[in-house]
């Protein structure tokens, strides 16, 4: 949770707006959103730029799914025609066109091979485009995946070590980067635990796919780690890392 936001809302817009300016989005540029989830960083985006077209890509059916139903919604910015949705991995996606930006929030726990992924990002790319990543990081000696985490949450997930994106330089290379500190994030964990405590009698009657008891102990378990793991040695060892990459 960014400094000085009253609430998670709030500081989400924070996040977004210190983005567009490290990314240095221009009204009109054209945008790919790789793993855009449920939509919500470009709808923010096309809430400020009238002429920037966003393209999202993303492998979850549900969330496509729902993103699709926002699409019919006049007041929704995916509504606007500026929005296209391609449902799909990005291993197998080709574009007609390029990109003067790309962007990628909390996407890269799931990527196994940084190589072969900024191979084809860099692929879809303009020649002088620019490319943003926020990725939860470790700043320990090495990467870092849980078994925890890998059985009951992100299957196949890790935690890349700091200097894991600077260090490939084939195809993209970075030409700044920030260190977040995790006390942002262990509070962003505090909060959304609050949440899901305090909206029980809704979360309690949702589709789990497995029973809801056990998922609570699962999902609240995962959240009050987190926010002890984030917190720990001051957030200086677990945190988010941005990195801004041009081609190489
Ligand atoms: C943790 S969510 C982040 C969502 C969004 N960027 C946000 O910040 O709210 C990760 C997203 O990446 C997508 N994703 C992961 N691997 C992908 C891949 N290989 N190709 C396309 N989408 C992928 C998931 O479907 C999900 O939407």
């Amino acid at each position: 949770m960014a400094k000085g936001a009253i609430d998670l809302e709030q500081s989400q817009m924070h996040m977004i707006d210190d983005m567009i300016e490290k990314l240095d989005i221009q009204d009109g540029d054209n945008i790919l959103d790789f793993g855009c989830g449920w939509g919500c960083v470009p709808n923010y985006i096309m809430s400020k730029f009238p002429n920037v077209r966003f393209t999202g890509l993303n492998l979850s059916h549900e969330q496509c799914e729902y993103i699709r139903r926002r699409m019919q919604e006049p007041e929704s910015y995916l509504g606007s025609g500026r929005f296209t949705l391609v449902e799909g991995d990005l291993n197998e996606a080709q574009f007609d066109e390029k990109f003067d930006k790309i962007l990628s929030v909390g996407v890269f726990c799931h990527v196994g091979n940084l190589t072969n992924s900024f191979k084809k990002l860099a692929s879809f790319l303009e020649p002088g485009g620019k490319f943003f990543l926020h990725i939860i990081t470790v700043r320990t000696p090495n990467n870092i995946s849980s078994v925890y985490t890998h059985k009951y949450i992100f299957p196949h997930g890790r935690y890349w070590n700091f200097d894991a994106v600077p260090s490939h330089n084939k195809d993209l290379k970075t030409i700044q980067r920030w260190y977040l500190n995790g006390i942002n994030y262990s509070t962003t964990f505090a909060n959304w635990l609050k949440n899901f405590d305090d909206s029980y009698d809704y979360v309690k009657d949702l589709e789990y796919g497995i029973d809801f008891a056990k998922f609570r102990r699962i999902w609240r378990f995962y959240l009050i780690w987190f926010v002890s793991n984030f917190a720990s040695c001051d957030g200086e060892i677990n945190g988010n890392g941005q990195f801004l990459l041009v081609h190489a």
